[in-house]
C-alpha cells in the first residue's frame, strides 16, 4: 500500500493510500469521537454518527469511517458545524444508555466517557427524553450478560459475532425506538447458539454485554 501525505488540524501525518480516514487519524495519534466503526469491516457501519470530520472543498461535514484517505486532503476534526453534529449525535446516544458508570464493568474503558472527556461533553442526558428500553438483564449464560438498557445499537457485537464466529447468534430486531440487538426469537442466551467465546464482549464499546466472571472467560 502506498503512503499519503495528508494534514489534519494542521498536522502532516502519512497514512496509507486508500484507507479509511478515521484510523489514519488514530494511527497518528489524533482523536476522532467514534463508536461503531471495526477497522478490519470491509464496509463501516457509520451509524453512530459521531466522527465527523470537515475536508476542505467538501460542502458539508463526513463521517471520517467512511472517507478514504488522498494525497494532500486537508481534514479539521473541530469546527462549530462538527461539534454541533457530534455534540447531538453524542446526546442522542446518551438518551438510550442507562447510565451506571460506577458499576458498570466498562467503566474507565467505555467509549462514552472517552468521547466525553475528550470533547468536553457532559456525561449526562439533560435534553432529551430517556428512550431507555425497558427490558430486563439477560444473565441466562453461563459465561456472558446483556444489559440491553446500556445498549447503544452501535451493531458491533453482532457484526463480529457473524463476521468473525460466523455464528450469528446476535441481530437486529424491531424498528424504530423498538429496535434492539437480541438472539433469535429473543431467546435468552443460554438458549441461543452462543459458545461464549466473548467476541461480542471485546466489541461493545459501552459495557451492554459483559463477562459475568473474570475467571470464567475462554479463548
Ligand atoms: S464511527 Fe463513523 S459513524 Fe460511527
Amino acid at each position: 500500500m502506498s503512503k499519503v501525505t495528508i494534514t489534519i488540524d494542521g498536522k502532516t501525518v502519512t497514512a496509507n493510500e486508500g484507507e479509511k480516514l478515521l484510523w489514519a487519524a488514530l494511527d497518528n495519534g489524533i482523536y476522532i469521537p467514534h463508536l461503531c466503526a471495526i477497522r478490519e469491516a470491509h464496509e463501516p457501519a457509520a451509524s453512530c454518527r459521531l466522527c465527523f470530520v470537515e475536508i476542505e472543498g467538501h460542502a458539508r461535514p463526513v463521517t471520517a469511517c467512511t472517507e478514504t484517505v488522498r494525497e494532500g486532503m486537508a481534514v479539521r476534526t473541530r469546527s462549530l458545524r462538527v461539534d454541533r453534529l457530534v455534540k447531538t449525535a453524542f446526546e442522542l446516544l446518551l438518551s438510550t444508555h442507562r447510565l451506571d458508570c460506577a458499576r458498570c464493568p466498562k467503566n474507565r474503558a467505555c467509549a462514552l466517557q472517552q468521547i466525553a472527556r475528550e470533547r468536553k461533553l457532559k456525561l449526562k442526558n439533560t435534553r432529551l427524553p430517556d428512550f431507555i428500553k425497558n427490558l430486563p438483564v439477560d444473565e441466562s449464560h453461563p459465561l456472558i450478560g446483556y444489559d440491553p438498557k446500556k445498549c447503544v445499537l452501535c451493531g458491533r457485537c453482532v457484526r463480529v459475532c457473524r463476521d468473525c464466529t460466523g455464528l450469528g447468534v446476535l441481530g437486529f430486531a424491531y424498528r424504530g425506538f423498538e429496535r434492539r440487538v437480541t438472539t433469535f426469537e429473543n431467546a435468552p442466551l443460554a438458549e441461543s447458539r452462543c459458545t461464549g467465546c466473548g467476541e461480542c464482549v471485546n466489541a461493545c464499546p459501552v459495557g451492554a454485554l459483559y463477562f459475568k466472571k473474570a475467571a470464567a472467560r475462554c479463548g
